[in-house]
């Protein structure tokens, strides 16, 4: 079936299965890595994409069901060379480590930023709470989500 959606603000039609998942329209159709895949149940989040603005794990999203739809990926994120100010914050505070789950993280983030500039650290921890990292603890992440909220146009502000 012929599905055509925005990807990172451009057009993309492409012939797919309808049993294709996102995550693979993603990564395998498009090249666009920087979305993982995990679990591939819906658990570990850190396939996580922009639908339409809103977070979405998208191993639980069909290519088809996109069809017509606005998705970034985490390639999105730098803009003209300067890295977006959630990177920057996961950077100032070591919100990664391995950076399996750093994607899905960093795309939650960003939607948690757009809808709530100044989030306090229940509504972060909620934010990311369907997101599993094996690494950090995760208060290395709150605190990466803080600084990019202090930072709003990143190391410039
Ligand atoms: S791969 Fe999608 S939630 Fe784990
Ligand atoms: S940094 Fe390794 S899983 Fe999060």
């Amino acid at each position: 079936m012929e599905i055509s959606l925005t990807v990172n603000g451009e057009p993309v039609t492409r012939d797919v299965e309808a049993r294709l998942l996102l995550v693979h329209l993603l990564r395998d159709e498009l090249g666009l890595t920087g979305t993982h895949w995990g679990c591939d149940t819906s658990n570990c989040g850190t396939c996580v994409v922009l639908y339409d603005d809103e977070p979405v794990k998208s191993c639980t999203v069909l290519a088809a069901m996109a069809s017509g739809h606005d998705v970034r990926t985490v390639e999105s994120l730098e803009w003209e060379g300067e890295l977006d100010p959630v990177q920057q914050g996961f950077m100032e505070c070591h919100g990664l480590q391995c950076g399996f789950c750093t994607s899905g993280m960093l795309m939650t983030a960003r939607a948690l930023l757009d809808r709530d500039p100044d989030p306090s650290e229940a509504t972060i921890r909620e934010a990311i709470s369907g997101q599993i990292c094996r690494c950090t603890g995760y208060a290395s992440i709150v605190r990466s989500v803080q600084w990019a909220a202090a930072h709003p146009e990143g190391k410039r502000s």
